[in-house]
């Protein structure tokens, strides 16, 4: 068996943990495998609202095996209070999640190295969602991380000698008063340990290599979005992992020939959370338009999303770059009120038209844009394409024709139940 890929073709909170959620039920395993409590995924059904942050989005199906892979970064506390979460809910999940022991562990004072970290970098900052996810990976590549193994092995001295190290950077480096807030989240931090070490601790890539063997069918969840790769999103203002499909690879312990379909997932338009270039950004009514309608603030931190019209030059490198087989298009629903709508399929930069994504996105990179005729009509009810007003289906079709690549589901609404099949 192959492992299908879902990941965002944006710069994040696609609908990834909605879709994770629909397509559970035709696959045995759903995997997490790069990012952390940065990511916020939002489950919509039966009257139940969830974000979840560490877990995989499958894990509210029955008989379902969840891991949480060897590339994710995993801190104790959010996990405890998302356990908590599922379990005043009514959600019993021990027996269905499993967790990488080499899945590395956000520790207290990763958290309060990016804040200094933030701080120092004053109007430069990142717009990090302040998790501890950059000072986690740069301490993973720096060979200095504490992994979930080692929870078993001499931890408490593993432990110390991290946190002294951080508290030197901390002192010497930031000169940031870090006394008052150590104790208090240490001590939830171990209690969040003693919860984690109640789910098994596997060797996750010889667990995949043999349920893959046995036949089971295995989905990779991304998080984050291709725009916020750490080597080919809008660096700087990036996350620290691999967002496109290689990181499934690395954050699985899966070969290349072992991925199966790639799904692309993009909103209709494009939002963006935390600074950074974003050419088709709309500064303007129409730019808070979408936000209302969409209700776009961040599922982890609240932030506003920053809204502008879909970018095609964005959207094709990051087909390519993740070798996307199929695309899923969301929020249709959102633009239900627009007479017109834009789409970006190039960039003008110092008069010369670009269609390739450049190096530098900065405010020389002005978008060129078509427009296309809004449907002017409520989706959210629609059960099926047939439903499916004309300008919707020009929509989809302009974008296949585009990018080469079929739309095969469109999302109307972000209940599980408005999801429509395409037909193609
Ligand atoms: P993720 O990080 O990619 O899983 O996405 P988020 O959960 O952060 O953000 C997506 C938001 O859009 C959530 O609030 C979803 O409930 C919501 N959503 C998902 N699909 C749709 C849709 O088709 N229409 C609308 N209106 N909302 C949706
Ligand atoms: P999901 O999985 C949207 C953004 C942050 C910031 C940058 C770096 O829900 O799509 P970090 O905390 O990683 O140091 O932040 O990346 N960011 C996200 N934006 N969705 C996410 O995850 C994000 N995870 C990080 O806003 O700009
Ligand atoms: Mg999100």
């Amino acid at each position: 068996m192959k492992v299908d890929v879902l990941l965002g073709l944006q710069w994040g909170d696609e609908g990834k943990g909605k879709i994770v959620d629909v397509l559970t039920p035709e696959y045995d395993v759903i995997t997490r495998f790069q990012g952390g409590p940065n990511a916020g995924h939002t489950l919509e059904f039966n009257n139940i609202k969830q974000v979840l942050h560490t877990i995989p989005s499958g894990i509210f199906r029955e008989n379902k095996i969840n891991i949480i892979g060897n590339g994710v970064v995993i801190d104790p506390v959010v996990f405890k209070k998302e356990i908590e979460s599922l379990k005043s809910k009514g959600f019993d999940i021990s027996g269905n999640l499993y967790i990488s022991k080499k899945a590395h562990l956000i520790l207290p004072t990763h958290r309060i190295l990016d804040e200094a970290s933030e701080t120092a970098k004053g109007k430069t900052k990142i717009g990090s969602t302040l998790k501890g996810i950059g000072p986690t990976y740069r301490d993973k590549i720096g060979r200095e991380g504490l992994r979930v193994g080692d929870i078993s092995y001499n931890f408490e001295a593993k432990y110390s000698s991290r946190i002294e190290n951080h508290k030197t950077i901390l002192e010497k480096l930031y000169r940031f008063d870090y006394g008052a807030i150590l104790g208090q989240c240490e001590k939830e931090w171990f209690e969040g340990v003693e919860v984690l070490k109640s789910f098994p601790f596997v060797d996750s890539e010889h667990f995949i290599d043999t349920l893959l063997k046995e036949g089971k069918s295995v989905l990779a969840e991304g998080a984050q979005g291709t725009l916020l790769d750490i080597d080919f999103g809008s660096y700087p203002f990036v996350t620290s992992s691999n967002t496109i499909c290689a990181g499934a690879c690395t954050g699985l312990g899966i070969a290349p020939q072992k991925i199966g379909k790639v799904f692309g997932i993009f909103k209709a338009y494009c939002t963006r959370v935390g600074m950074g270039p974003f050419p088709t950004e709309l500064l303007d009514e129409t730019g808070d338009n979408i936000r209302s309608a969409g209700h776009e603030f961040g599922s982890t931190t609240g932030r506003p999303r920053r809204c502008g019209w879909l970018d095609l030059v964005a959207l094709k490198y990051s087909i390519m770059l993740n070798g996307v087989t199929e695309l899923i298009m969301m929020k249709a629903d959102v633009l239900d009120q627009f007479d017109n709508i834009l789409v970006c399929v190039g960039y003008e930069i110092n008069g010369e038209v670009v269609e390739q994504f450049p190096y530098e996105l900065d405010e020389n990179v002005k978008p060129i844009y078509v427009e296309l005729p809004g449907w002017k009509t409520s989706l959210a009810s629609i059960k099926s394409q047939d439903e499916f007003p004309e300008e919707l289906n020009n929509y989809i079709n302009f974008i296949e024709e585009e990018t080469g690549v079929p739309v095969t589901i469109a999302s109307v609404g972000p209940n599980r139940e408005q999801t429509i099949f395409m037909e193609n």
